[in-house]
């Protein structure tokens, strides 16, 4: 495997590789790989023939007080599992090669309405930073396909929204979610819970299922659930931000004729805030 630090190498290397007839694949991350990450890689190496993972902790999408510093940092075991799962480059760039002296008073992508709620409303400027950093890897990379994960749901949308509308050439892949055998979601911020924190977060999926079900047995009445669903996550330790039954396409407040649903939770176990989601088609 390339490990890339600089970007005109990178360019350099994948010139090269396009004028080989070869598609290329990009996995952005913020490193600290997980199995949740690790499908995302064995993804992408199925489908495309010579695979970017980039690793960058992007400071313009942490809020003031969020963690940034504490961020976990893993290079060195990172490069080993990328390896392990012949990924043929690694990209992992300084602040400095990717925002310059101009981080500050960087050039912003800005997706409206998409952003509006959930985590653009309780992180403001985080979907900012995400598009900001997402187009620029893809204007390094130049991917074919890129892929990212369902379980940052409201993330997946702006990616596909700005691609979209700023006419780029890549198709995207969405990967489901991959959990814990308790149905925890995989999170680099897990490692921020001890034992008995990890089992509450496991109350955060069983949340979401427990709605769907009854959405699925009919109770339409959806201010009700989230209310009932917020009352059940405070009862097991939990600190809701939000949980908010969508259309899934929009992310506006569903309505009882809406067929493809999504429920999107974000919630705090101490400090900790954990996102989540569940989507589907309704059947009854
Ligand atoms: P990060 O949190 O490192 O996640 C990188 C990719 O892995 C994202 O597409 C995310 O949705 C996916 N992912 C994380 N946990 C997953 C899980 N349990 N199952 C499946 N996929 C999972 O998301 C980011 O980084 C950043 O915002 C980034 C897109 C890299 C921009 O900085």
């Amino acid at each position: 495997m390339q490990i890339h630090s600089a970007i005109t190498p990178l360019r350099k290397l994948l010139k090269s590789v396009r004028q080989e007839g070869k598609s290329i694949g990009l996995v952005p991350t913020m490193g600290n790989l997980h199995a949740g990450h690790m499908e995302l890689i064995k993804q992408a190496k199925s489908k495309t023939d010579f695979l970017v993972c980039s690793i960058f902790v992007n400071p313009l999408q942490f809020g003031v007080n969020e963690d940034l510093g504490s961020y976990p940092r893993t290079l060195a075991e990172d490069s080993q599992k990328l390896e392990l799962e012949n990924c043929d480059c690694l990209f992992a760039p300084s602040v400095d090669e990717i925002y310059g002296a101009t981080l500050e008073a960087h050039t912003l992508v800005q997706v409206p309405e998409l952003t509006e709620n959930f985590c653009g409303r309780s992180r403001p400027g985080h979907f900012d930073g995400v598009a900001t950093v997402v187009l620029k890897l893809f204007n390094i990379v130049q991917p074919d396909i890129a892929f990212f994960g369902l379980k940052d749901y409201q993330q997946f949308l702006l990616i596909q929204k700005f691609t979209e509308d700023l006419s780029l050439d890549i198709e995207l892949v969405g990967v489901e979610t991959q959990r814990e055998p308790s149905g925890l979601a995989l999170s680099s911020r897990n490692n921020y819970l001890n034992d008995e924190q990890r089992q509450s977060a496991a109350f955060l999926y069983r949340t979401l299922r427990d709605s769907a079900e009854q959405i699925n047995s009919g109770h339409l009445d959806f201010p009700a659930l989230e209310k009932a669903a917020q009352l059940a996550l405070q009862a097991h330790g939990l600190k809701p931000d939000y949980f908010s039954i969508c259309n899934a396409r929009t992310l506006r407040p569903a309505t009882a004729e809406d067929r493809q649903l999504v429920i999107l939770a974000a919630a705090f176990i101490g400090p900790t805030r954990l996102i989540d989601n569940i989507r589907w088609q309704r059947s009854d």
